[in-house]
């Protein structure tokens, strides 16, 4: 957390109380990728609060909820016939997902990653792998969840080549030996992980991956609740590879901040569900709705998803700059502006979390918002608002510079 008290933003910069402006590379942990304060997002949340701020979609029903619900399904990858479901959160997102999944199969194991974040809620933390500081002491956790390993070719025993070739081995190995694919219900995986330090698996993996499920009658789950939504230079990061998952979560950009969270899959998967099995108070509440529906429209209209690919381009080319200068960064990596860097001990794979919140700190004081992430504490990652004009996108790789010549 940062020693500021907000009293503006928007469009990569924000202002405190005090006066001072940061840039933001952080977009409010990769949600306000239209900005803060995005005019057709202001202009359709106020008109809808001013109609009605709540029915209960499942009581009373009203439009927005369903145009939503039908940007979904036309902007996910596949043209199979699919269904969505709102709520409030990306944890609340993936607990449906898995509960749906379940239903569908009748199965009950769900395979999880090494490195791979999921949320807090009980079901979420058991699918999250990281302890410190997600799940310390606050077990007991849900059960049937098995965890594999994942793709990390920075960290892959016999380095980048072997995790090319032997990731998706040693993983459909381990399903199949461990817990038997008939048992398994649903594969959940990030196509690039978020918290777990924006690893970004090997083009094959998650195909390979998505087709050993559909082998298995498993349901491939894609949790693009931080890579949906432009940020990595497609709509949603599965498209990369041509990859349609048979679910996917969605969460943060889709609504520029407000609370939404969608599941969306196959109509067959979801309509599995009985009347009444899926629901909540507010999910999809029709400002929140609103906002989605302004977000998307942005992002079309200005067509974020090639502007990601720009930032991408002007950001790596630095990034790598920095990486041949500074031999503590390890790793750079990343797709459009989801980038990250990950830093050593030079010439060694021990990380380096002190030099990581040291850079960060320089940066924070200079005026500039990074956050950290990594399963080790040692990669810095880069998420800046995807409307952000390239000066100040090239003042804060200045100040990233600035901040690495001190500490590096
Ligand atoms: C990939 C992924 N899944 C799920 C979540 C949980 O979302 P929320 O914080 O909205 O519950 C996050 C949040 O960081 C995430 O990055």
């Amino acid at each position: 957390m940062l020693p500021v008290f907000v009293k503006d933003a928007g469009g990569g910069v924000i202002v405190d109380v005090d006066g001072n402006s940061l840039i933001d590379f952080g977009s409010g942990i990769a949600v306000v990728s239209v900005g803060n304060a995005a005019p057709r997002v202001s202009a359709r949340v106020a008109e809808q609060a001013a109609r009605f701020t709540h029915t209960c979609f499942m009581v009373t029903p009203y439009e927005g909820y369903v145009e939503v619900c039908e940007e979904l399904s036309n902007r996910t990858p596949g043209t199979h016939e699919k269904r969505s479901a709102l709520f409030n959160s990306g944890a609340e997102a993936v607990e449906n997902a898995v509960k749906i999944a379940r239903h569908a199969t009748r199965r009950q194991a769900i395979v999880a990653f090494d490195h791979g974040y999921h949320g807090r809620t009980n079901l979420t933390m058991a699918l999250t792998a990281k302890n410190m500081p997600y799940k310390d002491k606050m077990g007991p956790f849900a059960g049937e969840i098995y965890r594999m390993p994942m793709a990390y070719p920075l960290r892959w025993p016999g380095g980048r080549e072997a995790c090319r070739t032997d990731a998706l081995a040693m993983v459909t190995s381990l399903i199949h030996t461990q817990v038997g694919e008939d048992n398994v219900a649903a594969v959940i995986i990030e196509p690039i992980q978020g918290e777990g330090g924006f690893v970004v698996p090997p083009d094959g993996f998650l195909r390979g991956l998505a087709e050993f499920c559909a082998e298995h009658g498993i349901v491939f789950i894609a949790d693009e609740i931080q890579t949906g939504f432009c940020r990595t230079g497609d709509w949603f990061a599965c498209e990369h590879e041509g990859i349609v998952p048979d679910m996917i979560t969605t969460a943060k950009a889709i609504a520029d901040g407000l609370p939404l969270a969608g599941v969306t899959g196959r109509a067959e998967i979801m309509d599995s569900v009985h009347v009444g099995g899926l629901g909540g108070t507010y999910g999809g509440n029709p400002v929140a709705c609103a906002a989605a529906l302004g977000t998307i429209e942005t992002m079309a209209a200005e067509d974020l998803a090639a502007r990601a690919r720009r930032i991408g381009d002007v950001m790596l080319a630095r990034l790598h700059k920095l990486a041949d200068t500074y031999q503590v960064i390890a790793d750079v990596r990343g797709r459009g502006a989801m980038l990250a860097i990950e830093l050593t001990r030079p010439g060694t794979l021990d990380p380096d979390p002190a030099t990581t919140s040291a850079v960060a700190r320089a940066c924070h004081q200079a005026g500039l918002v990074t956050l950290t992430c990594g399963t080790f504490g040692n990669v810095l990652r880069f998420l800046p608002p995807l409307v952000i004009e390239e000066d100040l996108l090239d003042e804060g790789l200045s100040i990233l510079e600035d901040a690495f010549a001190a500490c590096g």
